[in-house]
Parts: C-alpha cells; sequence; structure tokens
C-alpha cells in the first residue's frame, strides 16, 4: 500500500497514532513544540528530563501519553545539520514508525526543511518485498497516512513534485530489484509504452534486424547471442516546441551481463541482473520528466539486451562497425556496455540532441575506485557538468569527475581499427571506457558520462536507501533538467 502524504497545519492529535518530532542538540525541546497540546507539552517536558534525553544525532526517545506514542529523533548540533542529515533521521523515524506498526503518522518539520523531510517520507516507503509465496506481514509497510505540519506556502506543490520524483524512482529501483528472468528487454519495452501512452511523447522500437538495417553494428553484436530478442528504445517528449534545444539521455540495460565468450567468473554473477540500472534510471527520469511536464525536449536511447554466449555469439577479435563509421575491435566481449551505447548516441545526435548525458552501469574499476560512494563523471563541457553539479547540491547524490586527458586515449588505440573496447591491463579502467564512448560524441555537442557501477546498487544499507538498488542517479538528473526550461 502506498503511503499518503497530506499537509496540515496543526496537529490533530486524535488522527494519529504516533506523532514525531525534531530536535537539536543542546536544546531543551523539539523543533516548534510549542505547537503541541499544553498536556503534551508537560508529558515531553517530565518524561526527557526523566531520561536525560542528549537528541544526539538519530538518537530516539520514545514516550507515550494518552495513548498518542511520541517519537524525537535527535539531529546532534544545529550547525552540523544539512539536507542529508535531515532526510536521514526523517527515514529513521518512519522506519521506528513501522517497527512500531504505527498506521497514521504526523511529522512536526521545520519549514526550511519541508523538501528533504519528504524526501525522508518518500524513501521510507519504498519497498521492494521480494517475490516470496506467502509474503511474511511484519515486513510489510503499515503506514497509510504521514501528516506533515507545516505552514509552507508550497507545501502541496512539493508533495505533488516529490511523488512524481519518487513514482519514477521507485519503477527504476524495482527494475534493477527484478531478476533478468523478468526483466528482459521486452518487459523494458512494455514499462516504456506505459509511459509513451500519454500526449506529447512517442516510442519507438527499433529491433535487430532493424537495428542491423540502421548499421548499428556495435549494438547489434553483443544483441546476437542472445536468444532473448533485443530492443533499442528510443522515447520522445516534446516539452518546448519552439524550442531548437533537445537533451538526450542513453542508458545502458543489458537485462543481464554474463560477459558473453569472455565468461565471467561465477561467483556474484547474479548481481549482473543489475546491469540494466542506467536504462532504468534514463527511463524513469522521462517518467519523471512527462508527469512533471517540465518544458524542455528531452529524447531517451535505451540499448537493451542480453549478454550472452549463444551460438551466434560475437568474438574476441572480431571488428565491428558502428553506426558513425568508426571500427571497433573486440578484445573482450564482456565491455559490451560501451559498445551499446555508442550505437545510441550516435543515434541521438542524429536525431538532433546537442546536451548528452549516458548512465551505465559500466565499469567494474569505478567500484574500485569510488566504492559505492561516488558516481564517476567524465565530460567535455564544463558547463554542462556544472550544472549537474548544482543539481547534486539540491539531493546530496554525489559525483566526482575523473580526468580525460588525450594520453588516456593511447590507451585504447588499435593495430588494425579505429580503437579496442577494452584494455587488457586492465589500467584506467573507468577513464578508458570514458574515452571509448567520447569517441562517439561529435565536436559540438555537449557530453555528460555518469559510470554508476558502484552507486546503482549496493547490498548493505547505505543512509536512506535500504538494501539493493538506490535510483541514483535520478533525483540528480530530473533536477538538471528542471533547470533548463527556459534556457
Ligand atoms: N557490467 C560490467 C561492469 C560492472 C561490474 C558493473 C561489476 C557492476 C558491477 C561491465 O560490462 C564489464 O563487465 N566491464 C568490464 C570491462 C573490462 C572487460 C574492460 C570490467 O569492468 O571488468
Ligand atoms: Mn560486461
Ligand atoms: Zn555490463
Amino acid at each position: 500500500m502506498k503511503t499518503q502524504i497530506k499537509p496540515c497545519k496543526k496537529i490533530q492529535v486524535s488522527n494519529n497514532d504516533l506523532l514525531c518530532l525534531y530536535q537539536y542538540q543542546y536544546e531543551k525541546y523539539p523543533i516548534n513544540y510549542s505547537q503541541l497540546t499544553s498536556k503534551l507539552q508537560k508529558h515531553l517536558q517530565s518524561s526527557s528530563d526523566r531520561f536525560e534525553y542528549k537528541a544526539k544525532k538519530y538518537q530516539i526517545h520514545q514516550t507515550e501519553s494518552d495513548n498518542l506514542r511520541l517519537l524525537v529523533i535527535g539531529l546532534g548540533p544545529k550547525k552540523s545539520v544539512n539536507n542529508d542529515l535531515w532526510i536521514t533521521a526523517t527515514y529513521k523515524m518512519l522506519e521506528q514508525a513501522n517497527t512500531l506498526r504505527a498506521k497514521n503518522v504526523a511529522l512536526i518539520i521545520e519549514n526550511s526543511f519541508l523538501r528533504q523531510s519528504l524526501e525522508g517520507i518518500n524513501f521510507a516507503s519504498y519497498r521492494f518485498d521480494g517475490l516470496f509465496q506467502k509474503q511474511d506481514r511484519d515486513k510489510l509497510s503499515s503506514l497509510s497516512r504521514v501528516d506533515l505540519c507545516t505552514d509552507h506556502p508550497q507545501v502541496n506543490s512539493m508533495i505533488k513534485e516529490q511523488s512524481a520524483v519518487f513514482e519514477a524512482v521507485a519503477l527504476a529501483r524495482d527494475l534493477v530489484n527484478l531478476p533478468a528472468n523478468i526483466v528482459t528487454p521486452k518487459y523494458l519495452e512494455k514499462e516504456a509504452s506505459k509511459i509513451a501512452n500519454q500526449p506529447g511523447v512517442s516510442l519507438k522500437v527499433i529491433d535487430l534486424k532493424q537495428a542491423e538495417k540502421l548499421k548499428m553494428g556495435a549494438f547489434a553484436a553483443v544483441a546476437r547471442g542472445s536468444r532473448e530478442p533485443a530492443r533499442m528504445l528510443i522515447l520522445e517528449y516534446k516539452g518546448a516546441a519552439k524550442s531548437k534545444e533537445k537533451i538526450g539521455i542513453v542508458g545502458k540495460a543489458i537485462t543481464f551481463d554474463s560477459g558473453g565468450i569472455s565468461l565471467k567468473p561465477p561467483k556474484g554473477m547474479g548481481e549482473m541482473k543489475t546491469d540494466m540500472g542506467g536504462g532504468a534510471a534514463a527511463l524513469a527520469t522521462f517518467k519523471a520528466v512527462v508527469s512533471l511536464g517540465l518544458k524542455v525536449n528531452l529524447m531517451v536511447a535505451i540499448p537493451a539486451t542480453e549478454n550472452m554466449p549463444g551460438g551466434n555469439a560475437y568474438k574476441p577479435g572480431d571488428i565491428l562497425t558502428a553506426s558513425n563509421g568508426k571500427t571497433i575491435e573486440v578484445v573482450s566481449t564482456d565491455a559490451e556496455g560501451r559498445l551499446v551505447m555508442s550505437d545510441a548516441l550516435v543515434y541521438l545526435q542524429k536525431q538532433g540532441a546537442d546536451k548528452l548525458i549516458d548512465i551505465a552501469t559500466l565499469t567494474g574499476a569505478c567500484i574500485v575506485t569510488f566504492g559505492h560512494i561516488h558516481t564517476a563523471l567524465m565530460t567535455n563541457a564544463s558547463d554542462w557538468k556544472d550544472s549537474l553539479l548544482k543539481a547534486s547540491a539540491h539531493t546530496g547524490e554525489k559525483f566526482w569527475e575523473l580526468p580525460m586527458d588525450q594520453e588516456y586515449g593511447e590507451l585504447i588505440e588499435s593495430d588494425i581499427c579505429d580503437m579496442v573496447n577494452a584494455v587488457e591491463s586492465r589500467e584506467a579502467g573507468t577513464i578508458t571506457a570514458g574515452k571509448l564512448l567520447e569517441q562517439f560524441i561529435e565536436e559540438d555537442s555537449k557530453w555528460l558520462h555518469l559510470d554508476i557501477a558502484g552507486t546503482a546498487f549496493h547490498t548493505k544499507k547505505q543512509k536512506y536507501y535500504g538494501k539493493y538498488a538506490t535510483g541514483i542517479p535520478i533525483r540528480t538528473l530530473i533536477e538538471l533538467i528542471k533547470g533548463e526550461q527556459n534556457k
């Protein structure tokens, strides 16, 4: 069941079974505690004295008065409270509310943290329940409604906006969490067609045969080894008919990456069901941009295929010709992401997209470098990058730029054609993948490459993400595109 979020000016205790408050360390009482009835105030005074509650970071204080349960969360010292901390505190409160099996929760917030409160609530209301025959009732969310006590003038529009954002994020997280026998290229096509079923939106589906006709030799090579039919999904949204500008997003959607003939080792191979995380993020970003009705033109290309060692599979040593005519020597069939993406990037530029973003779970080396903390960022346009970093300051998603010096390009030179698809020594693994993609970017295109190999998915709980798929970097991309309106 989806948790409803409702604004309320004044708290109505009888409507709720749990009341949540935030408190700064070294302050005596919770934020906006004056809004409580005098009875509750008195109760809180006596109980907080009794327990000597310090409101240290994420320290929880629980008490009860007249059938109403009260939950206070500590924020730590006021000067060190930031957006991320507020989101995390909200998330932890609602997690606790769930443990307490609360149904109707009220939250008394600080107006300046309205957005972060909504983000915390929305993060807490996402869960992937798995595919058990019988659902464990205790694991299911009990929360049905959250009342948000604030007199912020934009509360209604903010609730709506964040709901649209998180609905898209939830779609992507589900797609990443679900296994590869369910999330196939055809399944992604079905999800895309649900979004395209709206005015101003169109979907074009390119299958393997058409891809070959369009001379997408790199995408087609990867797709050939699998029995599961491949799809290049092209979504278009025209939200700014008068403008010539067009943003293009490419998302890698390898629905299962076995490595192909350069087969991966068995340990952990199941995790490669998440190798469509970039495609899911591109689809989700598109979905949110459409539902928010942003005034931009956006085109998304999702090259979707398995990477399998079938009898017709491409082989190490093969030389492929991509749709811009460039030739690629296959050193490893496990470096498949950059291949399918190169044809998608060429396609979007042919369609007039001049501001490009690509998103991919591209290299294991990226996890070696950044763990699960930063998304690796490579670019040819510092102003486009600045816009992304500005957007990321609002969402808390972290990006870190890697160098793209010409010397790195020398590592992907081939003796017999334009480039190799993989560097056997594995040096600069993340950057050389970026350098290959750069070969498919025209000079007048602004381009951002985001390697989300570490950040799209994590088997440990982190901050407010919970286990498994995180939805990174969807929220930042939506924020970035929001800023592209009226430009
Ligand atoms: N999908 C993988 C990258 C990956 C690995 C993502 C682990 C998430 C977790 C990608 O297709 C791949 O196999 N990359 C190779 C490239 C190499 C052959 C040059 C890698 O990183 O080992
Ligand atoms: Mn691979
Ligand atoms: Zn891959």
